[in-house]
């Protein structure tokens, strides 16, 4: 008994985090090399349901996860998370990949032709999958009339091709889809049988609708290949007013960002956003507009577009940000049938 309590004494002069941290290193690993989430230590079966909840429901998941993400949707302690993160990591071959394989990766992109020869070519090719493009520009520069055009032409060359839309500002047009299609000889019915359209209401459904889409690919079984979201920003521009609340919600972009980046990478999708510009009254030379969702948006898409009107009913299109094409522009109309070179 005398033994016992001199060593709860010896004990209470470490803090708790520092015996936290002890039992931490000492929890077995549970035998062999993990395999699923419920193989990594300090996770039962009540903390696996959590994590899955929350859309940790792999290994990969875990080893990519953020220590405060993990704690904030397991519930478990940081010492735990981080003897999980790096469980997960040892478990899994993290390490780097050649150029030779990351160019095998590169060979599984497609590209969505838009009927313009001029996007096109700028584009290299076509919109890509397994990345984001933004557009950006003023009212009535096209930026619905290409998310519609991409998400049926999505499935010009792969009929079994689904497109999630995200619909944030009640502009999806069915009756405008079914012109397309019939642009491009489709069977509109078909073509708007595979658009599963969302209405956002706020910026809060927004992000949930995203990250839900998983599990349409995961327990649905569809082959998203497209994935839209107009507007990406107008929510957020709504919601967040006032200088004081300008990190929050760059905060809540960032991680809506990363999980539209994270289903492009892993599913090798099409994701298209739109963004609105806000006047810039203190600009005297040069376009007196700016991207709404700043640096965050920026650098989070692969490729940016900036469209504005131009002569006699056209619009122009700039790619001002692409990792492997020089900034050019396209001349294009908006037509009945789709997008034409003007
Ligand atoms: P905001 O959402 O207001 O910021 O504008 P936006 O950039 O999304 O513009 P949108 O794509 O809606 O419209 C661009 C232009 O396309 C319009 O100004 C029209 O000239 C044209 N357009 C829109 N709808 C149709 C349509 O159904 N048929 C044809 N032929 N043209 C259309
Ligand atoms: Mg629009």
């Amino acid at each position: 008994m005398k033994k016992n309590q001199v060593v709860m004494e010896d004990i209470e002069l470490e803090n708790g985090e520092d015996i936290e941290k002890d039992v931490v290193e000492m929890m077995p690993t549970k035998g062999k090399k993990p395999s699923t989430i419920t193989d990594l230590p300090g996770v039962g079966a009540a903390t696996a349901e959590k994590l899955a909840a929350a859309g940790f429901d792999n290994l990969m998941s875990i080893a990519v996860s953020s220590l405060g993400q993990l704690v904030e949707a397991s519930g478990v302690s940081e010492a735990v998370a981080r003897k999980m993160i790096q469980t997960a990591r040892d478990a899994l071959d993290m390490g780097f990949e050649s150029g030779e394989e990351v160019l095998k990766r590169r060979e599984r992109v497609q590209k969505i032709k838009t009927g313009s020869k001029a996007i096109d070519a700028m584009l290299g090719g076509g919109f890509e999958t397994g990345a984001i493009t933004e557009c950006f520009g003023e009212f009535g520069s096209g930026k619905t009339q290409i998310g519609h055009l991409l998400a049926t032409r999505a499935q010009l060359d792969d009929p079994e091709a689904i497109v999630v839309y995200i619909d944030t500002e009640n502009t999806f047009r069915p009756e405008r889809i079914r012109e397309l299609a019939e642009g491009v000889k489709l069977d509109p019915e078909k073509v708007l049988r595979n658009i599963q359209v969302a209405k956002a209401y706020n910026s809060d459904h927004q992000m949930l609708l995203a990250e839900k889409i998983e599990e349409l690919i995961k327990k649905q079984n569809m082959k998203v290949r497209v994935i839209i979201v107009d507007s990406l920003t107008a929510h957020f521009r709504a919601e967040f007013i006032g200088r004081g609340t300008l990190a929050d919600r760059q905060q809540k972009i960032n991680k809506h960002m990363h999980s539209l980046m994270k289903l492009a990478d892993t599913y090798n999708i099409l994701v298209y956003v739109t963004n609105q510009v806000m006047a810039k009254p203190d600009m005297f030379f040069g376009d007196p507009t700016q991207a709404i969702g700043g640096h965050i948006v920026a650098h989070a898409s692969t490729f940016r577009i900036y469209l504005r009107k131009g002569k006699k009913g056209s619009r122009v299109a700039k790619l001002i940000d692409s990792p492997n094409l020089p900034e050019s522009e396209a001349c294009f109309m908006v037509t009945k049938e789709g997008l034409i070179d003007f």
